[in-house]
């Protein structure tokens, strides 16, 4: 009863808000049904869903999804499951416009008019052929970070981005924290001198083993190996950049945006402890030291062992304070400023500001700012942002797996590229990354292989 009554309210709530726009001329109107904008959902995983929930519910609607693909039929069911659930009649989705395959992203593109938005939430291999298709048919974006694994697809997507600028779509990339109001207010303390100049930023991904970060050997039961490598994306390089790009962008991304700058090079350390019978390609420990042009750096630590100390913060020093970028989490940030560097939350002695506890919703926000910037015609497109933090974290990732110091301009023009051919995938048929005769893959040999990762 409780869900119905909610579902009803939402559909008054809808009605009333249509009724309020009848007559309005809005300033930017799209082309599907007036005022409607309609959603296709490309990769209907854990962050698929949440990103449509989040596009569903944003206070710019009204909001429709219209159509859904991914390369496995069952996650477009679970999914489209809880959407409906949720959501009701704003799930318009019959099965005609699910699709499943590598091509399915075309087919619910093709389901869209332009003006409307696709949500690219596939692990990042995939983004640039999608993003080239989303930009052909003109249709406003919503990605996920990262948007590119590797030097040669992050140039493309920086290409690529050129004829979006030029047919004005509005493009979001999901680096959320971006979004985040407090963070904003830290910028701009900062920004005014609050910690003086930023000589050295540090921040800390350490937890256990995270998401599919660690895989065993394909069992009988999975059939195609590419399929397997999918559901375990963030084990395999070419499919998402592993964990080091997958988890710590976002530190790195927010330590960046307070510097205001993206640093010049990186060198770097890491390793694998216990590799027992695991397959995937990562290390378990990362630790990267960037230079910014000014000389400051920023120090970035991931680890991903299970019964270790575990953290999860970014931290800005300057030479008259510091601060908490955040901390514990993405959300709520807890970003703080002292007035020495003597970072302690269990104190405000030496606190000078410090943001509330309770924040927005960053993952909505961002999606606010979107629909915000679709309606009212406004400037709005992360792409190359978002290039640019994928390919500097993937420099700290190409570092430690290589065992090299690298300046960015080296590593922007380094040639491998992991999967030249993924816009060319079949269900059928074989991985850009293929098993040895025991089951296992080729993993980074820093000093060994000093120019490619694998
Ligand atoms: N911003 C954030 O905080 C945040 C949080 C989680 C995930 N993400 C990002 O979202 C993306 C997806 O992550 P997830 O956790 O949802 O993974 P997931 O495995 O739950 O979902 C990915 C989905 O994409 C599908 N897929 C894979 N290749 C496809 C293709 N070629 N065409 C269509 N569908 C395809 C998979 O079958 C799967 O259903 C990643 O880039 C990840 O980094 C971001």
């Amino acid at each position: 009863m409780k869900m119905d009554s909610l579902r009803s309210r939402r559909t008054f709530l809808k009605a009333a808000t249509t009724s309020a726009l009848a007559g309005v001329v809005l300033p930017h109107v799209h082309a599907g049904e007036a005022s409607t904008i309609q959603l296709a959902l490309v990769g209907c995983g854990g962050r698929g869903g949440g990103a449509a929930a989040n596009a569903l519910k944003t206070s710019g609607g009204p909001m429709r999804l219209v159509a859904m693909a991914d390369v496995l039929d069952s996650r477009i069911k679970t999914a489209h499951g809880a959407l409906v659930n949720e959501f009701g009649d704003q799930i318009d989705v019959p099965p005609e416009r699910r699709f499943i395959g590598f091509d399915g992203y075309r087919k619910a593109m093709d389901s869209l008019s332009k003006g409307d938005i696709v949500i690219l939430t596939t692990p990042p291999a995939f983004r640039w052929p999608m993003y080239a298709f989303a930009i052909e048919k003109g249709l406003n974006v919503f990605m996920e970070k990262p948007i590119s694994v590797d030097a040669a697809s992050t140039r493309r997507m920086l290409e690529l981005n050129k004829a979006a600028q030029e047919k004005n779509l509005k493009v979001g990339v999901g680096l959320m924290c971006r979004h985040c109001g407090v963070r904003q207010e830290l910028f701009d303390r900062i920004k005014n001198g609050a910690i003086g100049d930023i000589n050295m930023l540090r921040a800390y991904r350490c937890k256990g083993r995270e998401a599919t970060c660690f895989t065993k050997p394909r069992p009988p039961s999975e059939p195609s190996e590419l399929l397997y490598q999918i559901k375990n994306f963030h084990s395999f390089l070419w499919l998402s950049g592993g964990s080091f790009s997958d988890f710590l962008i976002h530190n790195i991304d927010e330590c960046c945006w307070m510097k205001d700058a993206w640093p010049v090079a990186a060198k770097g350390f890491g390793g694998r402890h216990y590799r027992g019978e695991f397959i995937d390609q990562n290390f378990d420990v990362y630790d990267v030291e960037y230079t910014f042009a000014d000389g400051a750096k920023l120090f970035m630590v991931g680890r991903t062992m299970p019964e270790c100390s575990q953290e999860f913060a970014s931290y800005a020093h300057g030479s008259k304070g510091s601060a908490v970028i955040s901390f514990a989490n993405h959300s709520p940030a807890l970003s703080r400023i002292f007035r020495t560097q003597n970072i302690n939350l269990r104190s405000d002695a030496d606190v000078v500001w410090k943001g509330p506890k309770d924040e927005p919703d960053p993952y909505q926000l961002e999606w606010d700012h979107l629909i915000d910037a679709i309606r009212n015609d406004k400037p709005f497109n992360e792409v190359e942002r978002g290039a640019m933090a994928s390919a500097v974290t993937a420099m700290g990732r190409y570092a430690c797996h290589t065992g090299q110091s690298v300046t960015f301009e080296q590593y922007m023009k380094n040639e491998h590229e992991f999967a030249p051919q993924v816009d060319k995938l079949t269900l059928d048929g074989p991985s850009p990354l293929v098993a040895d005769s025991t089951g296992k893959y080729p993993v980074p040999e820093p000093g060994r292989k000093k120019t490619r990762e694998y």
